[in-house]
C-alpha cells in the first residue's frame, strides 16, 4: 500500500514535536479520523517488518469483531529482536536490568535474540505449539521479557500473572485459558522479602484438576529446596540452557493472538484480554515513538510490572519493537529507601520516565519528610520526559512531579488508556499538547474518543458522560478468551448503538479547550494503587469464607495515597462482634481474600454490621454504603431501605 501522501508532511514534526504545535496535531488527528484505515495501514508498513504483506487494513464486516491487516504475516520477536541485529544494531544494550539488592544485568538485543530462542527451543521441545497458552508467572526481569518473546516466536500466546496474586488466582486463570505451560521462579523478590513463586504454582495446581498443564518450568535462582515433580516439573538449567540459540520464528498471521491479559470487570470473574499480534505491535511501537518522542538514545524506564499492560506495551513490546534500550527494575521504590527511584535514574541515566501517580503519592510523603531521599539530591539530569499511567494524577502530585523529577524542564505526560485498548488512546504529545495538570488531554492521533449519553449522543463540552471511542482502532482487545458475547456486551453496549467502544469510564470535556479529564470508572470496578479491582471479585472472595461470613458488600472510598480504598461491609454467621473480636476477624478476613486474590485485594476497612442496607425488594444501597465508607452524613433518601438502623451499626463499627 502506497503512503498516503497528505501524511507525508506530518511525519516530520511529530518526530520533532518541540518545534511545532497543536495546529500541527489537529491537522494530523482530522486527517487521521477522516482516512482511519489508511492512517493505520501508512503506519503498519512503516513501523513493523512484514514477512508477508497486509491485503486490507481494516474488515469491520463482523462489527465489532474487527479485524486488522488481513493476510498479513509476522512475527512479534522478530519485530522486536532479529530485525534490529539485522540490521547491525544487535550490540545495542536491549535491557539494563537491576535487581532488588541491585545487582545490574545488561543484554544487547543479540544476546536477547539467543536467549528468546533457547526457550522458545525448549518450549517446542516441551510440546509447546504455535496456539498454546503459556502462563507466565514471574516478576520483571529478563526471564520474564525473553520468555513472552520465546513464546510470540512460535506462536504460543503468552499470559503474565502478576506475581503479586495468589493461588486462587492462578489456578483460576489456568482453567480459564487451558494452559499447557506454566514458566515461574523459585523466588521472586521485592523490598527484600522472597515469595515462593513456584510453591504457590505447586498449591494452585492442586486445587483441583488441571490436565491441560503438561510441564511446570522453572527459573532456579537460589538453591533453595524446591520441590519438583518428576515428569511435570523441569529447570531453566536443564531445559533452557543446553538449548541452540537459533530458532525459526513461526509466522502468525495478523490477527494471531498474541497474549491473553486478565483483568476486572464488573462481575466476580476476571476477564481474559485478547490482543492481536500486528494491531497491539503496531500501536504499542506508534505510542512509544510519538508519545515519548522517541531517539534512539533513550533509555526508557516503564516501572510498571511486566504482569500489567503498561509493562507488556511500554516495557516490552513498544520500546523492543523500536529497538530502544529498557530498564527494568525488579524491586520496589521504597527498598532499601524512598530514593530507589532516582538512584536508579541517575545510575542508569535514563531518559524518558513512566510511572504511576501511586508511587509518585507515596513518594512525595516519604521524601519530603527525609530529605536525603529528595529527588534534589539525585542527577536527574538525564530525564527530558516524565509520563504517568493508570489512574487519576491529583494536581498536587503532579506539579510535584513535574518541579522535582522532572526539574521543571521535561513535559509531564498524564496518559490515558486500559488493559483493552493495548495502548494509549488519550495522551499529550511533547511539546505539541500544552499540558494542564489533571488532565490527559486530547486524543492520540488515530483514536476518535468523545463524551456522551447513555443513548450515545454526543454531550456538550462541560457536560460528564461516557467516554467512548466511536472507530476502531488496530490494539483495541479482539475479545474475551472464550466469551465473546462478554465482549460484546461489555465494550458494545446496544444502547450506544452497538460499535462504539465504551471504555467503563466517564469523562468530561474542556469548554474552551476540548480536553478530557477522566472522572473515574462508570462500572464496580475499583482502581486501587493502579491496579484494577472488581467489587464482585473482593465480595466473592469474602464470602467464600463460609466460616464466617454470611454476607458482603464492597466498595470503594478515596484514600490520600492509594487513589481508592477497598471498603468491605460484612455480615458475619455470628453475632456482631465486640470491637476487640471485630479486629481479630478482620484480620482473618483480609488474610483470607489475600489468599483468594492476592495482597493488592485486602480491604482497607471492615465494617460489621448485622445487615446489609438493602430495599425492600431486597437489593443492596451501595450509594449508602458508599457514604457511609467516605463517612459522609446521609442525605439520601433511605425511605425505601428496609432496615434503616443498621447504617448506624455499619457507621460505628469500623476495624
Ligand atoms: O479507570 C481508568 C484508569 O485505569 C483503568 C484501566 O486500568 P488497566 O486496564 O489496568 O490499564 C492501565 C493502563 C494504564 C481505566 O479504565 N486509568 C488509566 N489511566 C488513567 C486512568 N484514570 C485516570 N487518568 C489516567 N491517566
Amino acid at each position: 500500500m502506497s503512503a498516503p501522501t497528505l501524511y507525508q508532511p506530518y511525519a516530520h514534526f511529530v518526530k520533532q514535536a518541540n518545534l511545532r504545535g497543536l495546529e500541527d496535531y489537529q491537522a494530523i488527528s482530522q486527517w487521521a479520523q477522516e482516512n482511519s484505515a489508511d492512517f493505520w495501514a501508512f503506519q503498519a508498513n512503516r513501523l513493523l517488518s512484514w514477512q508477508r504483506p497486509f491485503a486490507t487494513a481494516l474488515n469491520d464486516s463482523q462489527a465489532p469483531f474487527f479485524k486488522w491487516f488481513e493476510e498479513g504475516q509476522l512475527n512479534a520477536s522478530f519485530n522486536c529482536l532479529d530485525r534490529h541485529v539485522l540490521a547491525g544494531r544487535g550490540g545495542k544494550t536491549a535491557l539494563i536490568f537491576e535487581a532488588d539488592n541491585g545487582q545490574v544485568k545488561k543484554l544487547t538485543y543479540t544476546q536477547l535474540l539467543a536467549k528468546t530462542c533457547q526457550i522458545a527451543n525448549a518450549l517446542k521441545q516441551l510440546g509447546v505449539e504455535k496456539g498454546d497458552r503459556v502462563i507466565i508467572y514471574l516478576s520483571v526481569s529478563i526471564e520474564a521479557i525473553a520468555s513472552m518473546l520465546a513464546c510470540a516466536r512460535i506462536g504460543a500466546i503468552h499470559s503474565v500473572i502478576f506475581g503479586g496474586f495468589s493461588t486462587t488466582s492462578v489456578y483460576d486463570r489456568i482453567v480459564d485459558m487451558q494452559a499447557k505451560l506454566i514458566i515461574t521462579a523459585d523466588v521472586q523478590m521485592r523490598g527484600g522479602k522472597p515469595t515462593k513463586l513456584k510453591a504457590i504454582v505447586d498449591e494452585a495446581l492442586l486445587l483441583g484438576p488441571c490436565p491441560s498443564v503438561k510441564h511446570v518450568l522453572t527459573v532456579e535462582r537460589t538453591s533453595d529446596t524446591t520441590s519438583y515433580q518428576a515428569g511435570r516439573d523441569v529447570t531453566f538449567k536443564e531445559w533452557v540452557e543446553p538449548q541452540k540459540d537459533q530458532c525459526d520464528p513461526v509466522w502468525v498471521d495478523s490477527e494471531h493472538p498474541l497474549f491473553l491479559l486478565y483483568t476486572s470487570g464488573s462481575t466476580g470473574k476476571p476477564k481474559g484480554i485478547q490482543h492481536a499480534t500486528a494491531g497491539y505491535l503496531l500501536h504499542a511501537a506508534l505510542t512509544t515513538d510519538w508519545t515519548f518522542d522517541y531517539k534512539p538514545s533513550d533509555i526508557i524506564w516503564t516501572t510498571a510490572d511486566i504482569g500489567w499492560i503498561t509493562g507488556h506495551t511500554y516495557a516490552l513490546y513498544g520500546p523492543l519493537c523500536l529497538g530502544s534500550t529498557q530498564m527494568i527494575f525488579e524491586g520496589i521504590p521504597t527498598y532499601p529507601h524512598s530514593g530507589r527511584f532516582w538512584e536508579i535514574i541517575q545510575r542508569h541515566k535514563v531518559s524518558v520516565f513512566y510511572t504511576a501517580p501511586t508511587a509518585i503519592r507515596s513518594l512525595i510523603k516519604l521524601n519530603e519528610s527525609n530529605l536525603d531521599e529528595h529527588p534534589k539530591n539525585y542527577d536527574l539530569s538525564s530525564l527530558r520526559l516524565i509520563a504517568c499511567a493508570g489512574e487519576p494524577i491529583n494536581p498536587a502530585a503532579w506539579e510535584w512531579f513535574y518541579q522535582h523529577v522532572g526539574g521543571g524542564r521535561c513535559p509531564l505526560l498524564d496518559t490515558f488508556w486500559q488493559t483493552e485498548t493495548g495502548g494509549q488512546v488519550l495522551t499529550p504529545l511533547p511539546g505539541v499538547t500544552p499540558l494542564v495538570a489533571g488532565s490527559c488531554t486530547l486524543p492520540f492521533p488515530g483514536i476518535d474518543a468523545c463524551v456522551v449519553d447513555e443513548t450515545g449522543a454526543e454531550v456538550p463540552h462541560g457536560v460528564a458522560g461516557l467516554l467512548v471511542i466511536k472507530k476502531p482502532w488496530p490494539a483495541l482487545a479482539r475479545t474475551i478468551w472464550g466469551d465473546a458475547e462478554r465482549y460484546k456486551n461489555s465494550y458494545f453496549p446496544d444502547n450506544l448503538g452497538g460499535t462504539y467502544y465504551l471504555a467503563g469510564d466517564g469523562a468530561v470535556r474542556d469548554p474552551a479547550t476540548g480536553y478530557f479529564t477522566i472522572t473515574g470508572r462508570i462500572d464496580d470496578v475499583l482502581n486501587v494503587s493502579g491496579h484494577r479491582m472488581g467489587t464482585m471479585e473482593v465480595e466473592s472472595a469474602l464470602v467464600s469464607c463460609t466460616d464466617w461470613v454470611a454476607e458482603a458488600a464492597v466498595v470503594g472510598r478515596p484514600d490520600e495515597t492509594t487513589g481508592e480504598a477497598i471498603c468491605a461491609f460484612v455480615v458475619l454467621k455470628g453475632a456482631r462482634p465486640e470491637p476487640q473480636e471485630a479486629e481479630r476477624i478482620a484480620k482473618l478476613l483480609r488474610d483470607h481474600v489475600g489468599k483468594m486474590i492476592g495482597p493488592i485485594a485486602k480491604p482497607k476497612d471492615i465494617r460489621f454490621g448485622d445487615n446489609l442496607p438493602k430495599t425492600r425488594s431486597g437489593k443492596i444501597m451501595r450509594r449508602l454504603l458508599r457514604s457511609i465508607a467516605r463517612e459522609e452524613p446521609i442525605t439520601q433518601d433511605i425511605s425505601t431501605l428496609e432496615n434503616p438502623a443498621i447504617l448506624q451499626q455499619f457507621q460505628t463499627l469500623r476495624t
